[in-house]
């Protein structure tokens, strides 16, 4: 059976995910595929009450916040990534079980077993783009969304250990792009890395979707 693709975005807040799947995603329609766009935490039910536990600046237990985190990717797999994938559509995700991994892992979870219960429950990307920034660069532009009762040097700290895990995170379909540069630069190399890893967009250099790109950190 022809099965489609999945291309998912990995990184810190604030490394340019947002921007960068949104030109990924003109760049496939622009080869002719047929995309699906999305991103978790979903809009879905569990997504939302996951947004209302941050907003709330509550305490949620590591185990508990990874129990939501993995019911709202259950649906979206479900409802969403399956049957697209199925469809032979190219799905494109902003954010998908390697977030788990990396911020449930920075909480104090496990990160091995959450990746192996993850690669074992859920499908697994054909091709995962982390974009790596440092730390001290996600903070900055992060800064307007953390809870203002969290002492700066505990966001950080958590920053860091979220960073590190993605960054010794070694999987077959894990592609580490610079995010350090500007937009179109970072374009480039995920653009790059996409013609090396799939075969999805035909020969030669590919410059679509770099004009008039959204300029928001993330
Ligand atoms: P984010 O993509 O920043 O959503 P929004 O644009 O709506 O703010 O994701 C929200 C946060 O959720 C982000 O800090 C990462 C975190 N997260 C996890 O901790 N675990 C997960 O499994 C996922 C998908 C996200």
């Amino acid at each position: 059976m022809k099965r489609g693709s999945l291309v998912v975005l990995e990184g810190l807040d604030g490394s340019g995910k947002s921007t960068q799947a949104a030109a990924l995603v003109q760049v496939l329609l622009a080869a002719g595929h047929d995309v699906v766009a999305t991103r978790e935490p979903t809009d879905g039910p569990y997504g939302r009450r996951i947004r209302a536990m941050a907003a709330s600046h509550e305490r949620v237990p590591a185990d508990e916040l990874l129990h939501w985190f993995q019911a709202d990717r259950r649906e979206h797999v479900a409802r969403v990534i399956a049957p697209a994938l199925a469809a032979a559509r190219v799905v494109v995700s902003d954010r998908y079980y390697l977030s788990s991994v990396a911020y449930q892992g920075a909480l104090g979870l496990d990160p091995a077993e959450i990746l192996r219960q993850s690669e074992a429950e859920f499908p697994q990307p054909d091709l995962a783009l982390l974009l790596e920034i440092p730390p001290s660069a996600g903070l900055e532009r992060a800064r307007s969304r953390p809870d203002p009762d969290e002492p700066a040097f505990e966001q950080r700290e958590f920053l860091e250990r979220v960073a590190d895990i993605y960054h010794r995170l070694d999987r077959p379909y894990l592609v580490r792009i610079d995010a350090r540069g500007g937009e179109a630069e970072v374009h480039a190399a995920v653009v790059t890395a996409l013609r090396e890893r799939l075969d999805l967009l035909g020969p030669g250099p590919a410059s679509a979707g770099t004009r008039g790109m959204r300029s928001s950190a993330d």
